[in-house]
C-alpha cells in the first residue's frame, strides 16, 4: 500500500562512490549479457575526494517514467545495462517507511513507481578513468538504499557488474577481488574486499592525465574484439591470470611493494599486448604514456628496490602508484621536469588528495 496523503512526495537518496583501479585486470567477457568475465581481477579503490560519481536517485508518484541524467543532460535508460540494474534492484526492494513526510511504500508497489536520477563525475567520463566503474557501483547502492534492499556489498555488487564489470570493484574500498565464479547464472561472480583502506596506506596514487579526450574505443567493445581474435587473450586467462593473482594477493597481504609493483607494471603491458593481439590491434596508449614507462622502469631499475608501479586502462592516462610519499615528491618532481606545464604532453595531474591542473601555473 503506498500511503502519503498528498501524491506530491518526494523521497531522495544521495550516495557517492570512488571509481577503482585494476592492477590485475579484466579484459574479456565469457557472457556479454550477465558481464562475466574470463578471469579474476583485482582493483585498488581510490580515495572518494576525487574520481568518484555522486548520484542522486529519487522516487515520487509523480514521475511517470525512469528517467537520468548523467553530468546535467538525459540520457536514455534504454540501454539493457541500465534496465538490468535496475530491474535486479527492483526485485530486492522491501518495504519503506519515512515517518517525518508520512510516507510508505509497500515492498509490491516498488514495480508501479518510477526513479529519477541525476549522476555527477568529478572526473572525465569515458576517458579511460573507469567513469563507469564509479557510476554503476553507485547507482547500484543508492538504488538499494533507495528501495530498502537487504542485500549485502558483495551482493550488490553482483548487480552493479550487470551495468559494468569493472563497477562490482567499487563498492568496496581497499584492495579488492572481482571473482570471476563457475555459475552460469553469474550468481557467484562477485567482489569480495582482500584488505581495506587502512592496510597500506603508505601507497600514493598519482594520475597523470594524459588526455581527457573520450577513448576511441570502449572497453565494450574492444575486449569483444579481443575475445573473438586474440590468442594471447586465451592464454593469458588460462595460464597467467590465475598464478599472478595468487602472487598478487601475497604482495598486498605482505605489503610487498616490489613484488607488488613487478606484478602491477607486467599486467599491464600484457593487457596492452593482448590489445595490439587482437585484429584490427587496438591502441589505448600513446607516445606520451610510453614515454611515462620509460621514465619509471629506467628509475626503477636506478634504485635497489622499485619506488613506482604503472597502470594504464583503456586509454592512455598513467595511474602511478608510489611506493611511499617520498617516492610520489620524487616521481611529480621527475614528471614536472620531463613533462612541464607548458609542455602539450600531458592535460593536468591528479596527485593523492590534490588535483592540479596544468593551467594553474604550476
Ligand atoms: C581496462 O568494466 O569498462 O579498465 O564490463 O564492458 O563495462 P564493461 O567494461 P569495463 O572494462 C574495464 C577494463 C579495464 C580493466 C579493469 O578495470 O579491470
Amino acid at each position: 500500500m503506498m500511503a502519503a496523503e498528498s501524491q506530491n512526495w518526494v523521497l531522495m537518496v544521495t550516495a557517492q562512490t570512488p571509481t577503482n583501479i585494476a592492477v590485475i585486470k579484466y579484459w574479456g567477457k565469457r557472457d556479454e549479457t550477465l558481464i562475466l568475465p574470463v578471469n579474476d581481477s583485482i582493483s585498488v579503490t581510490l580515495d572518494p575526494t576525487h574520481l568518484c560519481t555522486t548520484t542522486t536517485v529519487a522516487v515520487s508518484p509523480r514521475f511517470h517514467q525512469d528517467r537520468m541524467w548523467l553530468n546535467g543532460k538525459e540520457i536514455s535508460l534504454s540501454g539493457g545495462r541500465f534496465q538490468n540494474c535496475l530491474r535486479e534492484i527492483r526485485a530486492r526492494a522491501c518495504d519503506v517507511e519515512d515517518t517525518k513526510k508520512g510516507i510508505k511504500i509497500a515492498k509490491e508497489d516498488w514495480g508501479k513507481l518510477h526513479v529519477h536520477i541525476a549522476s555527477f563525475n568529478n572526473f572525465p567520463t569515458a576517458a579511460g578513468l573507469a567513469s563507469s566503474a564509479a557510476g554503476f557501483a553507485c547507482l547500484a547502492y543508492a538504488l538499494g538504499k533507495l528501495m530498502n534492499v537487504k542485500e549485502d556489498e558483495s551482493q550488490l555488487s553482483a548487480i552493479a557488474r550487470q551495468g559494468s564489470g569493472s563497477a562490482c570493484r567499487s563498492l568496496f574500498g581497499g584492495f579488492v577481488k572481482w571473482i570471476m565464479g563457475k555459475e552460469d547464472n553469474g550468481s557467484d561472480s562477485l567482489a569480495v574486499q582482500l584488505a581495506d583502506e587502512k592496510h597500506w596506506d603508505d601507497l600514493v596514487i598519482i594520475i597523470a592525465v594524459v588526455s581527457s579526450r573520450q577513448k576511441e574505443t570502449s572497453s565494450t567493445s574492444g575486449m569483444r574484439e579481443s575475445v573473438e581474435t586474440s590468442l594471447l587473450l586465451q592464454h593469458r586467462a588460462k595460464e597467467i591470470v590465475p598464478k599472478r593473482i595468487l602472487k598478487m594477493e601475497e604482495a598486498i597481504r605482505n605489503r610487498d611493494f616490489a613484488s607488488f609493483s613487478q606484478l602491477t607494471c607486467a599486467d599491464s603491458n600484457q593487457f596492452h599486448a593482448v590489445c595490439l593481439d587482437t585484429s584490427p590491434p587496438i591502441f589505448y596508449m600513446n607516445d606520451t604514456s610510453h614515454r611515462i614507462i620509460s621514465i619509471t622502469e629506467k628509475w626503477n631499475r636506478s634504485e635497489e628496490a622499485p619506488q613506482v608501479a604503472y597502470t594504464f586502462d583503456a586509454g592512455p592516462n598513467a595511474v602511478l602508484i608510489a611506493r611511499n610519499r617520498k617516492a610520489a615528491t620524487l616521481l611529480i618532481q621527475r614528471l614536472l621536469y620531463y613533462f612541464p606545464p607548458s609542455s602539450d604532453d600531458l592535460d593536468s595531474y591528479i596527485i593523492g588528495d590534490k588535483s592540479i591542473a596544468k593551467d594553474a601555473g604550476i
